[in-house]
């Protein structure tokens, strides 16, 4: 439990960013696409859900780690990939990814990250013996720039790629029109892109840029060129989970990028067990999205997903308080699963099932 009294939840640390940061920069964080319905369901859903709990089962010693892809992790709560975290507190990327291998958890580190992908794993590195490091890309139309991307993140250390499968163009976010914003402050740039590998065949240096004709046969190609196993994040049909398998992925993100995309689609747990059950324990499915209580989590994880993973929880610890914050974040959603474990009558992750759901 949190040692500050008048911060005892994720609520209360939004409150604190709110307060901090410019209206633009919030907006830009805790914002969406159109309306903000997706926003909207994506936490009100969870409301929905009951419990079953089970009484008179000891549960005096609870084990919250998990194994995602042979590896340990110490609970089922990972970071999912969030851009620009100087925006949010000066060390930006480097703050995140020290609270990450602290609390021995999964770090997606994005694309466009303001700190270079090496900066942060040298960062991890320093924290940890064995950081959970993984990387997320948007597919860049150039095959080459991908491969200089991918070949960095295996020189770093990087234990995964993360293909973000929902963004072929920008969702519509009228708060940053409205705001204007549509850049980054001066001094801050997308660090990634600082390097002197990625040149174009038309002799100018690459850009971020979003891919309209990215399709599961580039998901294919991505895995002939590197031995790292590969999620692709954004599915929210189970028909697409299908293909994501039947094209070799090695897990899936049920994820409808935090209703920053497309307005309109349904909360992620609302289609996670459609897609938990086709999966059917073929790879590890992680789902995210309006995830703010341990409530949820073990929701989550009843419906069929191996791990959750949080985006602007993160932002807002960050904000609040760089690396302590964060791991102010994470050791609170970790003390709430635990509780509601206690209260479940689970003392493994293993253990947590559909019937704890009424
Ligand atoms: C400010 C912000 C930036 C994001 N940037 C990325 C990104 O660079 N890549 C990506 O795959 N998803 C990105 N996402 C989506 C998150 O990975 C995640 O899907 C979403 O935040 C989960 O919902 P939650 O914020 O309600 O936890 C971003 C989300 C936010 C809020």
């Amino acid at each position: 439990m949190s040692l500050k009294k008048n911060i005892v939840n994720l609520k209360d640390l939004e409150s604190i960013a709110k307060e901090k940061l410019s209206g633009k920069v919030y907006d830009y964080l805790s914002g969406g696409a159109g309306d903000e319905t997706t926003i909207y369901h994506n936490k009100d859903a969870y409301n929905h859900i009951k419990l079953c709990p089970r009484v008179l089962l000891d549960v005096e010693n609870r084990d919250l780690s998990i194994e995602l892809l042979s590896q340990k992790i110490s609970m089922p709560i990972l970071i999912a990939p969030t851009a620009f975290h100087c925006l949010a507190n000066v060390d930006g990327e480097l703050a995140t990814v020290s609270a990450a291998a602290k609390a021995d958890t999964v770090m997606m580190v994005s694309m466009a990250s303001t700190k270079s992908l090496e900066e942060i794993a040298h960062t991890a590195y320093k924290a940890s013996a064995n950081p959970k490091l993984w990387f997320q890309m948007y597919l860049q139309p150039d095959i080459e720039v991908n491969k200089v991307f991918v070949k960095r993140a295996e020189d770093a250390g990087y234990k995964a790629l993360v293909i973000t499968a929902d963004s072929p163009v920008f969702g519509h976010r009228e708060r940053d029109i409205r705001n204007n914003f549509h850049k980054l402050p001066n001094g801050l740039s997308l660090k990634n892109f600082d390097d002197d590998r990625l040149m174009l065949a038309n002799g100018k240096k690459a850009t971020l840029e979003l891919s309209a004709t990215t399709t599961w046969k580039d998901i294919e190609a991505l895995k002939t060129i590197t031995k790292l196993p590969v999620f692709v994040k954004g599915i929210l049909s189970p028909k697409d989970a299908e293909l994501a398998i039947t094209h070799g992925v090695d897990g899936i993100i049920v994820s409808n990028h935090g209703g920053r995309q497309l307005d309109s689609v349904p909360a992620t747990i609302d289609v996670l067990s459609s897609i938990a059950s086709v999966v059917k324990d073929r790879v590890p499915v992680i789902v995210d999205g309006g995830i703010r209580r341990g409530t949820d989590i073990l929701k989550a994880l009843a419906l069929g997903a191996n791990a959750i993973a949080i985006g602007r929880p993160v932002l807002w610890g960050l904000s609040s308080n760089g690396e302590e914050g964060v791991l102010e974040v994470l050791k609170m959603l970790k003390h709430e699963l635990d509780t509601t474990m206690a209260l479940c009558g689970c003392t493994t992750v293993k253990e947590i099932d559909k019937n704890l759901i009424y």
